[in-house]
């Protein structure tokens, strides 16, 4: 939607942004504009339905991205006031609400503040007037929402890699705060209506480091991106064969955990069960690792000198945010492993221990992983080191491996076209199986997620242990299964599983360790991964399965960077 001479030109559309672009035709834009692609939560996802709303008047329009939850009893309430509503929409109460206000006689920030204050749930909203066609008001909680300050101009979007083509002076909004944007000028009120100072951030990210850098797609140039993530994640925390991370320091003194908290949701929570095993390992310290759309919603036993982790990539996922929020009320510290700078999750925990894998714009989630893995093997160190400083010694050659890990991610990227020749050969089956056991039980769960989000193709991760205990029926010619099988110490019993696949005549597909003669012999599509410490063995294979989805997509004529139905952040419950 736009503002242009003294009228509104709104176009909406179902499907895709490549649909809307097409669609508009607005001509020479002179005022504001705002658009949105809705995520439906309240109401099917159809044009009437989609963004923006607007007053009964059609004076004032809206964008809503969180989900309002009192929208309901406003309805109600507004309906009884006389107003029309178009759509099925939670979002649609908030631009009536804002015309009420307005009829009572407030100003239009004024009108904007009162609305906000009127409204439960979680919001980042955008809103143009007719007759001030100059300006935007937005407001946030809950929801991630930025302003683009650029020269003479400004811009409001979700996160901060949208603006980076024209500006990376940024504000981050903070809950409950509420601007008035104008090409010259942000004005920043609380919802009590005090005006608030706010910090500008620059960005150091280049424009050209958010866009695809030569890959036909975000994802693949993100898989090949994570070398430099992962060591840019090191960078300044390893010292003289030592982790330095001061923010835990001052957090936690002397005195460490007697439990670990681990929460987070999809790919991030995959991540969090390969920490357990390496805090367990390391350091020792009982972990316990929850989807955080479980954890908010059980009666957790607490531990009164616990501690928790929150691991996010966007740092703005609902269910993770609340978990955090129910964390802190019962009296835990709370660490978030975080990618996005500012982020909500970001601000909120106590520390924030940064990925620093730069913007990931594809949907699947890929070198954010292998950074979280970097941070989470800092940390069991760091834990390991504080509970028992004697051990320094084996622990200084347990981190110059984990320095080493870069360089093996190369040599898998090195595999790429082998990898590609695999997923040509096997992305037309509709069924798959991962299996892996011990640190790549949680690998296999990463590896069936990628495949599933963006090649459609049915996959299940199993611990290789439970075949027997069930999933073994469904094995057969037409359900591949890809192994996990590289050295560890559990090896010889992924041997024995794969000995059982192979006598039900089932397709095997094997990631196996350089040099390993027997699984060579036994196993006809392998994928050879080189030599690595078991425990960091996750970084390093992921990446062969991160690939190996990547390109049965490809083969399947799928856009890996929009997979249907997913968000990038996920951002409602
Ligand atoms: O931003 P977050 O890490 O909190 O997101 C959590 C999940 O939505 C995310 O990891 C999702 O599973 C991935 N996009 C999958 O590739």
């Amino acid at each position: 939607m736009v503002s242009n001479d003294g009228k509104l030109y709104l176009k909406k559309v179902k499907g895709k942004v490549r649909d809307l672009e097409r669609a508009i035709d607005f001509g020479e834009i002179k005022g504001a504009g705002i658009g949105h692609t809705r995520w439906a939560t309240h109401g099917k996802p159809t044009v009437t339905n989609a963004h923006p709303h607007t007053d009964c008047t059609e004076s004032i329009v809206l964008v809503h991205n969180g989900i309002i939850e009192n929208y309901e009893e406003l309805r109600e309430e507004l309906a009884s006031k006389g107003h029309v509503f178009k759509s099925d929409t939670d979002t649609e109460v908030i631009v009536h609400l804002i015309e009420d206000f307005l009829k009572e006689g407030l100003e239009k920030f004024e009108a904007v503040v009162a609305a906000m204050r009127k409204v439960d749930g979680a919001y980042a909203v955008g809103v143009i007037f007719k007759d001030e066609p100059n300006a935007i008001y937005a407001a946030r909680r809950g929801s991630p929402l930025i302003i683009g300050v650029g020269e003479a101009e400004n811009f409001i979007a979700s996160d901060i890699p949208a603006v980076l083509n024209y500006t990376r002076r940024v504000v981050v909004l903070n809950d409950f705060e509420i601007a008035k944007i104008t090409p010259d000028e942000v004005v920043v009120k609380s919802i009590f209506g005090d005006f608030v100072n706010y910090k500008v951030l620059e960005i150091q990210w280049s424009a050209q480091m958010a866009e695809k850098g030569g890959y036909p797609h975000y994802m693949l140039k993100e898989i090949h991106e994570q070398p430099s993530a992962i060591m840019d994640t090191m960078r300044g925390r390893i010292k003289d064969g030592e982790v330095f991370l001061p923010e835990l320091d001052e957090l936690l003194g002397e005195e460490l955990p007697s439990r670990i908290y681990i929460v987070a949701c999809g790919t991030s929570y995959h991540a969090g069960l390969v920490g357990k095993y390496a805090i367990e390992k390391l350091a020792k310290i009982p972990v316990e690792v929850d989807i955080a759309s479980e954890f908010r919603y059980r009666d957790v036993v607490w531990d009164d000198r616990g501690m928790a982790l929150l691991i996010s990539q966007s740092g703005e996922t609902a269910d993770t945010l609340a978990a955090m929020h129910m964390i802190q009320r019962a009296g835990l510290k709370t660490v978030a492993v975080v990618n996005v700078l500012g982020s909500t999750m970001s601000r909120d925990a106590d520390v924030a221990l940064y990925t620093r894998a730069g913007p990931e714009i594809s949907v699947a989630s890929t070198k954010a992983f292998t950074s979280q893995l970097t941070v989470l093997y800092l940390f069991a160190l760091w834990l390991a080191a504080k509970s028992d400083p004697r051990g320094t010694e084996v622990l200084k050659n347990i981190l110059s491996g984990l320095a080493f890990v870069p360089q093996l991610v190369d040599t898998v990227l090195t595999a790429e076209e082998k990898i590609a020749f695999m997923a040509e050969k096997f992305a037309s089956f509709s069924h798959f199986m991962y299996l892996g056991r011990g640190i790549n039980w949680p690998v296999a769960m990463e590896g069936a997620l990628k495949l599933k989000e963006i090649s459609y193709i049915h996959a299940e991760a199993y611990p290789a242990g439970e075949m027997k205990h069930g999933p073994i029926a469904l094995v057969d010619d037409k359900m591949p299964v890809f192994a996990i099988a590289t050295k560890s110490r559990v090896y010889e019993k992924m041997i024995n599983n794969i000995e059982e696949v192979l006598s039900r005549e089932g397709r095997l597909i094997a990631l196996i360790s350089q040099d390993d003669r027997r699984l060579m012999n036994k196993v006809q599509d392998v994928i050879v991964m080189p030599e690595v410490a078991e425990i960091f063995s996750p970084v390093v294979n992921v990446v062969a399965l991160q690939l190996f989805a990547y390109y049965c997509a490809i083969e399947r004529g799928l856009d890996p960077d929009r997979p249907r139905n997913l968000a990038k952040s996920v951002t409602v419950e």
